[in-house]
């Protein structure tokens, strides 16, 4: 299939990008790299071509929000689907400053999809997240469990996008909907050469602990030890990066319309390993497998966490025929790998 990539450049968008040249697909990217570096892309192209053949990614600087440029990309080329990963994702960045992230992620999204189906491009798989489930009342979480209410804009953005693509699928059959609720990426490609790489001190709990192993900071900070799990400590579902990219590549299966008869064509999926680990079973496997201490003290509880948060992976398993094959000591090595190649990032 010829596929769009937009947010290619970023962490999930360029290891899906391999992942879809692995299995045959021909990608464009747009970015506006407001949170990436182009070097990603020249990464991919080094691990996905071969002495044979060089591969080139074709790639604009291209800001979703820009109705012209977009059009210009897709007067250009031909696209049967959209991987639409482009959007703000830091939390508490989006409680500061609100305004930016609806317009960001849902003007964005509302002007890419205009611009779509004006082309006759309606096929989306929708980067979501487990974020929509709120304080989920059920775990594990699966696709059934009620959507809750969503503690920062961010996570609205992810629900309301989520409601507006139902809704233009509603009114249009011949748009098809893909939903990815992710759960929590980590890891990065085997070779260490592409990776996560936040801009300034990490919010997320694996980039901390490989800035920490790598020198660059002090101590990871365990934000609260007295949540109602096994060891005190907040519990997640964390998925290989490479996993994840997987499963876009088998969501694309629900464009062909042999895909499950049926009139509504928005499908649901939880993508995670259906294991819940906490913070300190991160930390521990961590030092375990690379042999690299690392300093931490209990904090207080971070606003708007939750205790719990893992899934029932089961239907993309039935559906998709997806699966996690990675553990969580892939998760670890991998994270270590690419950032002690690449302590300054890209
Ligand atoms: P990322 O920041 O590495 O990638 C997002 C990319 O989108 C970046 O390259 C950024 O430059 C680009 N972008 C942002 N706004 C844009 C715009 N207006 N126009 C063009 N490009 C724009 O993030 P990621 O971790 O790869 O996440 C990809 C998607 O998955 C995001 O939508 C994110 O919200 C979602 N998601 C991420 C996580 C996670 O923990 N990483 C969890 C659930 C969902
Ligand atoms: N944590 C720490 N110290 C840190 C960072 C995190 O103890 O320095 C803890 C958190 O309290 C939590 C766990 O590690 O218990 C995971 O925290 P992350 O920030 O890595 O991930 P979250 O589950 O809070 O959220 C992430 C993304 C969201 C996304 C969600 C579900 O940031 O955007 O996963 O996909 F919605």
């Amino acid at each position: 299939m010829n596929i769009l990539v937009t947010g290619g450049a970023g962490f999930i968008g360029s290891h899906t990008l391999i992942e879809l040249y692995k299995a045959g697909h021909i990608a464009v990217v747009i970015d506006n790299l407001s949170n990436s570096h182009p070097e990603a892309l020249n990464r991919v192209a080094e691990i996905v071509g071969s002495r044979q053949q060089a591969v080139s990614i074709p790639f604009y600087k291209v800001d979703i929000r820009d109705r012209d440029a977009l059009e210009k990309v897709f007067s250009k080329h031909h696209f049967d689907a959209c991987i639409h990963f482009a959007g703000l994702k830091a939390v508490g960045e989006s409680v500061e400053k609100p305004w930016e992230y609806y317009e960001n992620n849902i003007g964005g999204t509302l002007t890419l999809v205009d611009v779509m189906r004006r082309h006759g491009c309606k096929n989306v798989i929708f980067s979501s997240s487990a974020t929509v489930y709120g304080d989920p009342v059920e775990i594990p979480i699966t696709e059934n469990c009620p959507k809750g209410q969503c503690t920062n804009p961010y996570g609205w953005t992810k629900s309301m996008l989520e409601q507006i693509l139902m809704d233009m699928q509603k009114a249009d059959s011949e748009w098809t909907v893909v939903l990815l609720r992710y759960f929590n990426p980590v890891g990065a490609h085997p070779s260490g050469r592409i990776g996560e790489n936040p801009n300034g001190i990490p919010n997320n709990l694996m980039p901390y602990i490989t800035q920490v192993a790598v020198g660059k900071r002090k101590e990871l900070g365990v934000f609260g030890n007295d949540y109602p799990t096994p060891d005190g400590t907040g519990v997640r579902d964390y998925i290989h990066v490479c996993d994840l990219a997987n499963a876009h590549v088998a969501a694309l299966q629900c464009f062909s319309q042999d895909f499950k008869h049926s009139d509504n064509r928005t499908f649901i999926y939880n993508v995670g390993t259906g294991n819940g680990y906490s913070v300190l079973d991160m930390v521990n496997a961590f030092v375990r497998v690379n042999g690299v201490d690392i300093p931490y003290s209990i904090k207080p509880r971070r606003a708007g966490d939750i205790a719990t948060c893992y899934c029932n992976p089961s239907k993309a398993k039935s559906e998709l025929g997806w699966q996690a094959k990675y553990g969580i000591d892939d998760m670890v090595r991998d994270s270590w790998n690419w950032q002690r190649q690449n302590p300054e990032g890209y």
